[in-house]
């Protein structure tokens, strides 16, 4: 931080907030709200004078509440810049009357209590998203008294506990009376790894940091006995197990199963743990001065806020998601922004300085050619068939296209922006919109040659580039046997396949069509997937109105690992094929083509060459 603090092409902005983010890779437009520090930041040298005057006392949140800062403080020792700040809640101002003493003792005058908020606006070219991440609140888990028993800590305030610049200098303590605790236990994995509470994943850092307090108890404390409650270590870093071998030679006791309830002896305050020990298989009681919770973390609420500015996505535990996990993992969908440290999962330090090194180096490598190289897969609007409806605008998962009804434009593609999913072209009502190399007319004559020849031998698979057609390739490199009379038709996404194409397919004799894509969270273009599910479920109520069964269209999630559920759901393919007849088939064309379907403006096959 402080190396940060002092290079010359870093612009450290501390106390300050992001209100607004737009545009696009290399032309971001960012707005920062700075708040006012009411210290002037480059004359403060941190005396200190103005704290011995500051009447106000309220907690510290750096030692989380164990011990008192004042209004004017400084967040803490090592904070860059060097400076104090005045928290403007709990001041009571500086008209002399009622204080201001701080003003009155700093010789430096370097207190402003005219300083006012300021709004930056930057322009930038990358961004790289470190939110961090939120520690799991116990208080929840009644069972370990953690808002009763005021010897059940967390693993963070043991941590200030145990800091020579702590609340105790480095002293362990109970809180109840100030002694050094004879006994300390730690239970492990308090909000993590469980479907029912807390949070389904494991946190990564708990045990370790666990072996790590325990290493320094034994080496401040020798004869203090010190037990872990676990589920199972997880040691798998460098140099991780040897820590965890000699936690153990110092005498630090593994039990394996986490207790059940923690009571308090009100006599001495001490604690009592009941627990099943699953090595042994018996029930124990065990009992200690201290209890640590070794709580977990989840990703902080204002995450969302920078989701929806920056169009990023989620994963189910609710950090972000990463581009690729294992090609792009500090890569997010949105082209030119990159997430280091636990944005994206929880991370310990080592792993969060190598994804700070590799989203700065990602950062770097785009922009230091001064032009940007986008794909050639990108949409494009014919501005004389644009009816500018809006709804590109809307179905676009990357903001690339702007539309503005009012002003009477056309809508434009941002082809900077726009990573060629294709969903705008499949809802554009008015045909206006072309995905190059994906154009209507190429797929229409990839429709039109798979059903060319026994039309009812034969099933058409529209298959996304990523997940589905991955999944193909995998079942295919297996060896994996399915019914050869498949046809694949590739799309970027799942989103690119529209309406027409589906009907085309069946006016020309499908007897069935399988429409696949990624899972729910897993498509490559952020949520395009759900445009795909939206349609489907559309062209279903239509086939039912037109008297069409709509199981004769299949939706499938497949994703590029699964090559044995590719194979399954080609085999039933080919059983929902074998229950078409040919009559049914020429009803079917008779239907559509009274109801006009494929729409009238498709652009025909012979385009295919565009
Ligand atoms: Fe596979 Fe979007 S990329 S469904």
């Amino acid at each position: 931080m402080a190396d940060a603090g002092r290079h010359p092409n870093i612009t450290l902005l501390t106390n300050s907030q992001v209100t607004a983010a737009s545009g696009y890779v290399g032309n971001f437009n960012i707005k920062v709200l700075k708040k006012a520090r009411m210290v002037v930041e480059g004359q403060c040298t941190a005396c200190g004078d103005c704290v011995k005057v500051c009447p106000v006392v309220v907690p510290d949140e750096f030692n989380v509440g164990l011990s008192s800062r004042r209004a004017i403080y400084q967040p803490f020792p090592q904070a860059v810049p060097s400076a104090y700040i005045i928290d403007g809640q709990q001041c009571l101002g500086h008209e002399p009357i009622v204080c201001g003493k701080c003003m009155e003792a700093c010789q430096k005058k370097c207190i402003d209590f005219n300083m006012s908020d300021e709004e930056l606006e930057l322009k930038v070219g990358t961004i790289v998203v470190a939110t961090g991440v939120d520690v799991y609140d116990p208080t929840v888990l009644d069972e370990y008294g953690y808002t009763r028993h005021e010897n059940v800590l967390t693993s963070l305030e043991l941590e200030r506990l145990i800091s020579s610049g702590g609340p105790s200098q480095g002293q362990v303590i109970r809180l109840s009376d100030r002694a050094v605790p004879q006994s300390v236990a730690f239970i492990q994995c308090v909000g993590s790894r469980s479907l029912k509470r807390g949070n389904p994943y494991c946190s990564n850092i708990c045990c370790m940091n666990t072996i790590k307090s325990t290493l320094m108890l034994k080496e401040h404390y020798p004869e203090m006995e010190v037990k872990v409650f676990y589920i199972d270590i997880r040691a798998f870093g460098k140099g991780f197990e040897d820590l965890f071998r000699r936690s153990k030679a110092a005498g630090v006791r593994y039990i394996r199963g986490i207790p059940g309830e923690i009571q308090e002896d009100p006599q001495t305050r001490g604690l009592v743990l009941t627990v099943d020990n699953t090595a042994t298989n018996a029930l124990e009681t065990h009992r200690a001065d201290m209890v640590v919770l070794a709580v977990g973390m989840h990703p902080p609420e204002q995450m969302k806020v920078i989701q929806e500015m920056l169009a990023l996505q989620k994963s189910p535990d609710g950090f972000y998601l990463e581009a690729h996990p294992k090609l792009q993992p500090v890569d997010s969908a949105t082209r030119g922004v990159f997430f280091a440290g636990c944005a994206e999962g929880p991370k310990d330090i080592k792993e969060s300085v190598t994804q700070a090194s590799a989203a700065a180096a990602r950062a770097m490598r785009l922009m230091t050619p001064g032009k940007l190289r986008v794909e050639a897969i990108t949409a494009e609007v014919d501005p004389e068939t644009c009816t500018i409806c809006g709804i590109c605008g809307k179905v676009c998962p990357y903001q690339a296209i702007a539309v503005k009804a009012k002003g009477g434009k056309p809508a434009f593609v941002n082809a900077a922006a726009c990573m060629g999913c294709g969903t705008c072209a499949a809802e554009c009502p008015a045909h206006a919109i072309t995905m190059h190399h994906f154009t209507d007319g190429q797929i229409n004559a990839q429709i039109d040659a798979t059903l060319e020849d026994d039309p009812q031998g034969r099933i058409p698979i529209f298959a996304c580039n990523w997940c589905s057609y991955a999944g193909a390739d995998f079942a295919g490199v297996a060896r994996l046997p399915y019914p050869p009379n498949t046809r694949l038709i590739r799309t970027m996404c799942s989103g690119r396949v529209s309406e027409d194409f589906i009907w085309r397919a069946f006016s020309q004799g499908a007897p069935v069509v399988l429409l696949s894509g990624c899972h729910f969270g897993d498509c490559h273009y952020i949520n395009a997937n759900h445009w795909t599910d939206k349609r489907v479920k559309r062209i279903w109520r239509k086939m039912e109105k037109l008297g069409l069964r709509p199981e004769r269209l299949q939706l499938e999630w497949i994703s590029a690992a699964e090559g044995m559920r590719f194979a399954q759901v080609m085999q039933r393919m080919e059983e929902l094929r074998a229950g078409v007849t040919p009559e049914e088939i020429a009803q079917t064309k008779v239907i559509l083509a009274q109801a006009g379907l494929p729409g009238e403006k498709a652009p025909p096959a012979k385009q295919a060459a565009g």
